[in-house]
C-alpha cells in the first residue's frame, strides 16, 4: 500500500513520498508570490533543501532563503529573520526543517505583522489576543524530521537569549496553512537524529496520553501515535531508507503535537532547563528523563499506563511499560543518564527552579514540586 493522503485535521497536510514537488502550487494557493524559505544553517546547503529551493525558483517564486537559525532558536534569530522578511520584500514563510526551522519560520512569518516584542505574545492567558492578525504571513510548514510536530502546531519555542529560558510563543495563526509531509525528506537524518526526534514524538503521546486534562480526542490519538513509533521507529532506525517506517513516524510525529493539546508533563519540564543551560538535543533529552518521570508518575497513572500496555500488545501492565521504554531507549543508543550529553551537576538547583515553572509542568500528573525536580535531576544526571 502506497502511503499518500490529503487530510484536513489539524490543518491542510499534504501527506506522501516526492510531495514536495508540489510546495510551489501550495505556495502561490494561500498568496505567495516571494517566499521566505527558513530553515537551520545545518540544513540550507543539503540537497533537500536546494532542492526546494529549486521548485520555487522553477515556479517563479525566487530562491530566498534565511538559515541564521540555532539549534534552540532564540529572539535574536527571530529578529535577524524578521529584518531579511521585510528586507526581501517577501510575502509568506515556508518553515522548513526539524523543530528549530519549522519553529522559527513559524515565529517569522507571525513577527513580521507585529509591533510588540515577541515576550508579549507568551502563551499565558489571552496575551495571544494582543497580536495583530492583519500582518501575519502565509505560512507552509515542511518538517524534515519526525519528531517536534511543530508543523501542525499553533506555537514555537523561542528561548530568551538573555535569561536562557525557553518561551512558548502561541496564536492560532502559527498553525501552517498547508504542511507537506514528505517522509523522502526525513530519509538522510543520521540515526541519532532518528532516535532523538523519534523519541520526542514519543514523548508527546505519553505525557499527553498521562496528562490529568479532559481531551478524549487526543486521548485516543495518543495512544496510536505510541503504536507507531513502537511499530516502526526501530525499522527507521535500522534502515533509514525505509520510506513505509520512515513515513508512519512522520504520521507519529504529527500525531503527538495534536495529543499535546492535553498537556505535557515532567519530560518535557526537566528537559527544556537542560537544553537551554546545556544545549543538548531535545528529544534524546526527553528520552533520558523518561523512565525516571515514568517511575515518579506511577501512583496516579498506573491503572492508564496498564490500559495503554494492553492497546501496544505488551504484558505486565505497567512494569511491561516502563520495562519496555527501558529497552527502547538501550536498543536505540540513548544514554541511559544525562551525564551521557554532557550534563553536570553543577546547575541542579537553578534547573529544578526552572523546571517548575516550566509551562508544561503544569500537566504532570503528579505535582512536580522543586524538591521532586531536584530529586529527579539527581537520579537521571
Ligand atoms: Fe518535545
Amino acid at each position: 500500500m502506497t502511503i499518500t493522503a490529503n487530510w484536513s485535521y489539524p490543518t491542510a497536510i499534504k501527506f506522501g513520498a516526492g510531495r514536495i514537488k508540489e510546495l510551489a502550487e501550495h505556495c502561490k494557493a494561500v498568496g505567495m508570490t516571494r517566499p521566505l524559505l527558513v530553515t537551520d544553517r545545518g540544513l540550507a546547503p543539503m540537497a533537500i533543501t536546494q532542492n526546494a529551493l529549486d521548485i520555487l525558483e522553477a515556479a517563479g517564486l525566487g530562491r530566498a532563503i534565511f538559515a541564521d537559525v540555532d539549534p534552540n532558536p532564540n529572539d535574536i534569530n527571530l529578529e535577524a529573520g524578521v529584518k531579511a522578511f521585510h528586507d526581501g520584500g517577501h510575502d509568506g514563510v515556508v518553515a522548513f526543517g526539524g523543530g528549530s526551522g519549522l519553529d522559527l519560520g513559524k515565529a517569522v512569518a507571525f513577527m513580521a505583522g507585529q509591533t510588540r516584542p515577541v515576550w508579549d505574545f507568551e502563551d499565558v492567558g489571552d496575551w495571544w489576543t494582543r497580536a495583530s492578525v492583519s500582518g501575519i504571513a502565509p505560512i507552509i510548514a515542511v518538517p524534515t524530521t519526525a519528531g517536534t510536530g511543530s508543523e501542525v502546531g499553533r506555537a514555537s519555542v523561542i528561548t530568551d537569549s538573555k535569561t536562557h529560558t525557553k518561551k512558548v510563543i502561541f496564536h492560532p495563526k502559527f498553525l501552517p496553512a498547508v504542511t507537506i509531509c514528505d517522509p523522502e525528506l526525513t530519509v538522510g537524518m543520521p540515526k541519532v537524529i532518528t532516535v532523538g526526534t523519534g523519541m520526542d514524538a514519543f514523548a508527546h503521546c505519553l505525557e499527553a496520553y498521562s496528562s490529568p486534562f479532559y481531551h478524549p480526542m487526543s486521548q485516543g490519538i495518543a495512544l496510536e501515535g505510541m503504536r507507531l513509533v513502537k511499530d516502526y521507529l526501530p525499522r527507521a532506525f535500522a534502515d533509514g531508507q525505509d520510506i513505509e517506517a520512515r513515513a508512519n513516524m512522520m504520521s507519529a510525529a504529527a500525531m503527538g503535537a495534536v495529543a499535546f493539546q492535553k498537556g505535557l508533563g515532567a519530560i518535557h519540564a526537566l528537559s527544556h532547563p537542560v537544553g537551554a543551560l546545556y544545549n543538548t538535543h531535545h528529544g534524546m533529552t526527553n528520552a533520558v528523563v523518561m523512565p525516571a518521570v515514568l517511575r515518579f508518575n506511577r501512583p496516579v497513572i498506573e491503572e492508564k499506563i496498564a490500559r495503554a500496555a494492553a492497546y501496544l500488545g505488551m504484558s505486565g501492565g505497567f512494569d511491561g511499560f516502563a520495562d519496555y521504554v527501558l529497552e527502547l531507549r538501550a536498543s536505540l543508543g540513548v544514554p541511559d543518564a544525562l551525564s551521557g550529553l554532557g550534563v553536570g551537576t553543577d546547575q541542579i538547583d537553578r534547573m529544578a527552579a526552572m523546571a517548575i515553572v516550566d509551562p508544561t509542568a503544569g500537566g504532570n500528573p503528579v505535582e512536580l514540586t522543586l524538591d521532586a525536580a531536584r530529586a529527579l535531576f539527581i537520579e537521571t544526571i
